[in-house]
């Protein structure tokens, strides 16, 4: 079951963001959670709020477009930085100097970015499945979609190069990739579910595409890996053995961070605080005992 939580609306640039918090005691030890997609919605993290049990005030938001903040009229927002600015909001929203910050895939993607840029204001980072060179990530996912039964590979190539991602033949073969590469449990957790039937269609399109290995949205170029080496905090980054995003890409990003560390879960793909939910949680909870420690001294 989870913690109580409070939820609140806060208003950005004119539109309302949703804000969950758990825990909200213990702000002295915020968490603040981003989420994926892009266009997913915060509940797809929900295994973090257990740490509000350990004393973190566990904060979760729905980015502009998503879940139940608003959705405002055009895609012109739907952009790395003003998602960039969204999160600050969010950080600012919550009064204390520095956080730990988490974010899982394209949410570990904005954390890289804020922490490459503003290291000053938190106190950790952890990317769990996180990517910071598009290109390269994609590149990897085709590795995957190239091992996918020759039947289901030619599916996806032949209806895709006609653009028919909705087609059910296309559909069901990019659910072998899911099922193997975003999460290896079956059925999917109620709330993974809602979070990916819910997606925002303006903004996985505008940004992603018609779906995860098809990345032809506004993030498609994107690559800041030059910039991780100003990254300044603890940081911990996870891939599930599986995963989407996947170790490779992830070690990528290890070596530019300096004094970063990399766990890879065995039994994971993308999403390990379900799929390996208890070690997930044991790795994350030490990791921010130890960033505390490190950072008081
Ligand atoms: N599209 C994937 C995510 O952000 C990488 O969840």
């Amino acid at each position: 079951m989870l913690p109580p939580s409070e939820s609140r609306f806060l208003p950005v640039d004119g539109q309302r963001i949703y804000v969950r918090t758990f825990g909200g005691r213990y702000a002295d030890r915020t968490l603040l959670c981003v989420h994926g997609g892009p266009g997913a919605t915060h509940d797809y993290l929900l295994p973090l709020a257990d740490l509000a049990r350990a004393r973190y005030r566990v904060v979760f938001y729905d980015a502009l477009g998503c879940g139940r903040s608003d959705l405002p009229r055009g895609t012109r927002r739907y952009t790395l930085e003003h998602d960039l600015e969204v999160l600050d909001a969010v950080r600012r929203s919550l009064r204390v100097e520095r956080v730990h910050l988490m974010g899982s895939s394209y949410g570990g993607m904005l954390a890289l970015a804020y922490a490459s840029r503003h290291s000053d204001r938190l106190r950790s980072l952890n990317s769990t499945g996180g990517l910071c060179d598009v290109p390269f990530a994609n590149r990897e996912q085709w590795r995957l979609v190239g091992r996918l039964p020759p039947e289901l590979q030619a599916t996806i190539r032949r209806l895709g190069a006609r653009g028919e991602y909705h087609h059910p033949e296309y559909e069901a073969a990019a659910l072998v990739f899911y099922r193997r590469h975003v999460c290896r449990l079956w059925p999917w957790p109620e709330e993974l579910t809602s979070s990916l039937t819910r997606i925002s269609r303006p903004v996985y399109e505008t940004m992603n595409g018609p779906n995860e290995f098809t990345i032809v949205g506004n993030i498609k170029d994107v690559d800041f890996s030059d910039r991780l080496g100003q990254i300044r905090v603890p940081t911990l980054l996870i891939h599930g053995r599986y995963d989407e995003v996947t170790p490779a890409v992830g070690a990528r990003i290890h070596r530019r961070i300096p004094g970063s560390r990399l766990e890879i879960f065995p039994r994971s793909s993308h999403v390990s605080f379900w799929e390996e939910r208890p070690a997930y949680l044991r790795t994350v909870a030490g990791f921010l005992r130890d960033a505390e420690r490190s950072s008081r001294r």
